[in-house]
């Protein structure tokens, strides 16, 4: 997946390059700058003196040393102020400085910090808009995996207004499900508590449980006429008809060209089910439409599940953003969308 949000300290991250929100001079610091001069070890901060500091939004390279990465990328962030004194152009250049060296060094996975979210001051969910925002404007037109790391989940949120939304849909939602759920065991207990009642009276019985959905009675030839056309074959159907190319569709659906030309060459793919919504988001599918492609894959949204009831809120409010709703899944601690 080319843009993952993950919790992790960085500098444990394996990966080509690993960014530092460091400040001007370059000398090293608290916070993420000093946890990484701290596990590179001294030859970091050697090779820091010569580079004769970095202007704000800025950065520069040097290599990992202890590190498990092969590169240090420093740059620095805006010292938030308010919001109206440049910042969030400042802090886009950081991220586009950090991703321009790092392709210059032909890294193939990048992670970054939050820059400025800590001692700079910058106000948490808004910088991590402007991390997504930029990262995945760059993903449009380069290869690469990028990670932003996030350190500590208390001091991680969404839009409050996003998350108590989300949380109330997804109240409602379980509700139903549970109610569902009961009025089915209650239903099944009056069946199951008179056995020996006669056949109509049992009728009589399930009358009074009308609203519970009963399987339809399919033919095995409506059954096999539904599996005429597989995941893959959907897909290259609505990709077409929705006027996209290949690349668009993998790449608003956070996946990588790799995947995406095996299932292009494989009729019988068998997709993730997050691989599977990815595409679905990315072709912008009302409800339905997500459904009949997730059973392609083998798979069905359901209301006891937290994930599901997530993808069916973005889906109803026709929001096909794939890092908002992906933001909106680590925050209630859900596996993410893509490969
Ligand atoms: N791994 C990942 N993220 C971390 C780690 C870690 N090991 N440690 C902290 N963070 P900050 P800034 C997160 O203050 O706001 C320094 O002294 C942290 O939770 O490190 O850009 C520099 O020298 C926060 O979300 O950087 C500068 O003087 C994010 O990293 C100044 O602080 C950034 O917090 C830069 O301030």
């Amino acid at each position: 997946m080319p843009l993952q949000i993950i919790r992790n300290d960085i500098t444990k991250m394996k990966v080509d390059a690993i960014v530092n929100a460091a400040n001007e001079t370059l000398l090293g610091g608290h916070g993420v700058d000093g946890a990484i001069h701290k596990a590179a070890g001294k030859r970091l901060l050697e090779e820091c003196k010569a580079l004769g500091g970095c202007k704000t939004g800025q950065a520069k390279i040097t290599r990992g040393y202890d590190l498990p990465c092969k590169y240090v990328i420093h740059t620095v962030g805006p010292i938030y102020n308010g919001g109206n004194m440049g910042e969030r152009a400042l802090l886009e250049s950081a991220y586009a400085n950090s991703l321009a060296l790092a392709k210059e060094y032909s890294c193939e996975s990048v992670a970054f910090p939050l820059i400025s979210s800590g001692a700079y001051g910058y106000p948490k969910d808004a910088a991590l808009k402007v991390a997504i925002d930029t990262i995945s404007s760059f993903l449009l037109e380069n290869d690469m995996t990028v990670y932003i790391v996030i350190f500590d989940k208390a001091s991680f949120k969404i839009s409050e207004k996003l998350f108590s939304d989300i949380a109330e849909y997804i109240d409602d939602r379980y509700a139903e499900t549970h109610f569902d759920r009961r009025r089915e065991e209650s239903c099944a207990g009056m069946l199951l508590k008179r056995p020996l009642v006669a056949k109509n009276r049992r009728e009589d019985v399930a009358d009074e449980c009308m609203s519970v959905p009963m399987p339809a009675i399919e033919s095995l030839d409506e059954k096999i006429k539904q599996i005429d056309e597989s995941f893959s074959q959907m897909l290259l159907r609505k990709i077409d008809e929705k006027g996209m190319t290949d690349a668009e569709c993998y790449k608003k659906a956070n996946i990588d060209r790799k995947l995406f030309s095996k299932i292009r060459s494989d009729i019988n793919y068998k997709p993730s089910k997050q691989t599977a919504i990815a595409f679905a988001i990315s072709l912008e599918l009302t409800l339905k439409e997500t459904e009949d492609m997730l059973r392609k894959a083998g798979f069905a949204l359901s209301h006891s599940n937290k994930f599901d009831i997530i993808i069916e809120y973005f889906i109803s409010n026709k929001n096909y953003n794939i890092f908002e709703i992906n933001e909106a899944l680590f925050a209630f601690d859900q596996n993410l969308l893509g490969a």
